[in-house]
């Protein structure tokens, strides 16, 4: 898809998954000849699809990275690397925990986060990169929605810049092609199958390319994403046979009184948000029973260093969004 073309969805009812890896898988070969593309590996399912899509058209002319920037979930570089090896793809892992963490220093506005996020990975580690590696190109799992709620003026979703009138080339001086920009994310699921993925990344619930930079509200530190993480890692071993859309621990930025071993203990409030959805454009709270809330509030208490607060959100999708950023 290129920017001159007018973005259409393409309906799930509409998708041959063959013909459509056939199409994009040439257009990819078209744009990139022989030279070398890059792209960025996230572990969620449209940079998974992207990244084997990309290797099947393009071979040895694709490099695979996986950014560490520090914000994922525990042991996410090394498990996603691990799982790629085994489907024969080489994924390098880059290490920009430093970079990351100082773009983010002292900023509270989600925007201003939003933007240091795409300006640090965009223009410092993929500009660096691309200028070293002689890379023309960046591949990367843009989808429709994405664009959409960008556009739509809700959240600058992190890896728009074409559709924002942000000429890549000049910018950070490489292009940007997004094979998935037509679908939405039930269609990616089933591209992503049919490229031969394993189920734990086809189905495997949505991760904002921001990462848990989405979750923290106020400003993001090394020590409040390692809350946030905690957290994170108990939500989801609770709620993994759930059958939500998407769960989540936000890290609020304000702290309450709570008390501990009879004393009072000035600390953190993690807020759950656990959603049914179809494609992240509307949706609303799972209906959890009680006994599970109460295991998530006993077990993050009990486990993330700090936290004397749980809450469970019960907005729907809108006015909230899924993510707190
Ligand atoms: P919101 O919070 O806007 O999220 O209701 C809708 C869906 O998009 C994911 N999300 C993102 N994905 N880059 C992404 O790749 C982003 O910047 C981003 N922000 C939100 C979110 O997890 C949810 O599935």
């Amino acid at each position: 898809m290129t920017p001159e073309e007018k973005l259409t969805e393409l309906k799930l009812d509409d998708l041959k998954t063959d013909v459509f890896i056939e199409e994009e898988g040439r257009r990819l070969k078209d744009a990139i000849g022989d030279g070398l593309a890059i792209n960025a590996l996230s572990g969620g399912v449209d940079s998974s699809a992207v990244t084997l899509l990309g290797h099947k058209a393009l071979g040895d002319n694709l490099k695979t990275y996986f950014v560490d920037h520090g914000l994922m979930r525990e042991g996410e570089p090394q498990h996603i690397q691990a799982l790629f090896k085994e489907l024969g793809v080489e994924v390098v892992l880059l290490p920009a925990r430093e970079q990351f963490f100082a773009a983010l220093q002292g900023l509270t506005d989600p925007e201003e986060k939003r933007e240091a996020i795409t300006q640090t990975f965009y223009k410092e580690v993929f500009g660096k990169l691309v200028k070293d590696s002689g890379a023309k190109h960046l591949l990367q799992g843009t989808i429709f929605t994405d664009v959409e709620e960008t556009i739509a003026g809700v959240k600058r979703q992190h890896n728009i810049l074409a559709q924002l009138g942000i000429d890549t080339e000049k910018a950070f001086g490489y292009k940007v092609l997004e094979p998935l920009i037509r679908l939405r994310k039930p269609a990616v699921r089933k591209v992503a199958e049919a490229l031969s993925l394993p189920e734990e990344i086809f189905n495997r619930p949505p991760f904002p390319g921001p990462a848990l930079v989405t979750r923290v509200i106020g400003e993001v530190t090394p020590e409040r994403i390692e809350t946030t993480r905690k957290a994170t890692a108990i939500v989801e071993e609770i709620l993994k046979d759930s059958g939500a859309f998407q769960y989540m621990a936000i890290l609020h930025s304000s702290k309450v009184t709570g008390m501990r071993d009879g004393k009072r203990d000035y600390g953190d409030q993690i807020e759950v948000r656990c959603w049914e959805s179809k494609d992240a454009v509307t949706g609303s709270p799972t209906d959890l029973p009680f006994n599970v809330l109460e295991k998530l509030a006993e077990r993050i208490t009990n486990e993330v260093p700090g936290v004397v607060s749980v809450t469970y959100n019960i907005t729907k999708k809108p006015p909230s969004t899924l993510e707190a950023i």
